[in-house]
């Protein structure tokens, strides 16, 4: 059993992760600041053997872990939804660069593994369809979500230094939209955004004309994905997400379904740099990791709703 870092343990995904690693016996320490997590994703886990939890920002160090030598570090604080990564737009490029670099020297010095949460935005506004890993992307360097982006994509070049130069072992992984129980309702992603509004009787905000399209993967299939990726000896990066891609008009209707509404649609304007089409290609996590997404959207979407109803209510 491993002594595991996991960065941003009160998050969305990377409260499932601690779930995960504790459910198989991992010895687990999760560090966040509540940036945008929450101490409800991880009340469960009060008093439970295994886990320790340290309130801080990554940013400040390991000093208060010294005693504490870890195998395994999954990297996954940072703000993720836009208008959170856009009211945090230091301490998102901060967390993605010198925070990761930081815990590459940690496993330099410790001959500890990392995996670095990184994203599809990668890719920008894609100019191929589906993306592979193989794609450079389509980024605006100076534009608003640059803080995001390009802040992942220079924590890709600087776990790749490390990698090519045989200083740390490490993966990075590229992850597509992910969806399902523990989402923050108001972190203005679509999908909490939508079940959120339904639940509320308000109509959706459907920014463009809805004719965009994304793919949602549900997070125990993530979560599968995330643990193949850092038991492999892969460095990455490879993409995990469901390729099955649906426009947000279907992700819409198939919301109203599982609420049993009938909702109302307002249009906005769609916001600056916002990709029109994402898809992953995961022909390398299949044949790499054995991995591929099995929940399908309806099953998905019908747990989170539920989960976010029990929230809310
Ligand atoms: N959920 C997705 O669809 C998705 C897609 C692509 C990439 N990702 C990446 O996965 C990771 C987790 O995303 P999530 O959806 O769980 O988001 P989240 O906001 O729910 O979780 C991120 C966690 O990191 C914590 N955090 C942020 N800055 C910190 C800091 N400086 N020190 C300590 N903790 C800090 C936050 O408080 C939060 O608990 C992020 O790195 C994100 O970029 C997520």
């Amino acid at each position: 059993m491993a002594k595991v870092l996991v960065t941003g343990a009160a998050g969305f995904l990377g409260s499932h992760l601690v779930d995960s690693l504790l459910a198989d016996g991992h010895q687990v320490v999760g560090v966040d600041n509540f940036a945008t997590g929450n101490n409800r994703n991880l009340v469960h886990l009060d008093g439970s053997d295994g886990f320790d939890f340290v309130e801080q920002d990554i940013c400040d160090g390991l000093d208060r872990l010294a005693n504490l030598k870890f195998e395994q570090i999954f990297h996954l604080a940072s703000p993720a939804s836009p208008p959170q990564y856009l009211a945090m737009p230091l301490e998102t490029m901060h967390v993605n660069t010198a925070a990761t670099e930081m815990l590459l020297q940690y496993a330099s010095k410790n001959g500890a593994r990392l995996l670095f949460a990184s994203t599809s935005e990668v890719y920008g506004d894609p100019h191929e369809h589906p993306q592979s890993e193989s794609y450079w992307g389509n980024v605006n360097p100076i534009g608003p979500r640059s803080v995001y982006d390009e802040a992942k994509r220079f924590g890709e070049t600087l776990v790749s230094h490390y990698q090519r130069n045989k200083l740390a072992d490490a993966v990075i992984i590229r992850i597509f939209n992910t969806y399902g129980p523990r989402m923050d309702p108001d972190d203005g992603r679509v999908v909490s955004s939508f079940i959120r509004d339904g639940i509320k009787g308000r109509p959706f905000q459907v920014f463009g004309d809805g004719k965009q399209t994304r793919s949602f993967c549900y997070v125990s299939d993530l979560i599968r994905g995330i643990r193949a990726a850092m038991d492999s000896k892969i460095t990455g990066p490879v993409n995990l997400g469901n390729p099955n891609e649906f426009t947000l008009l279907e992700l819409a209707a198939q919301i109203g379904k599982v609420l049993e509404i009938d909702p109302d649609l307002e249009f906005k304007e769609l916001p600056v740099d916002d990709p029109k089409q994402r898809q992953p290609d995961i022909s390398y996590a299949k044949s790499a990791l054995n991995w591929e997404p099995t929940v399908q959207l309806t099953e998905g979407l019908q747990e989170t709703a539920s989960w976010m109803k029990t929230l809310l209510n």
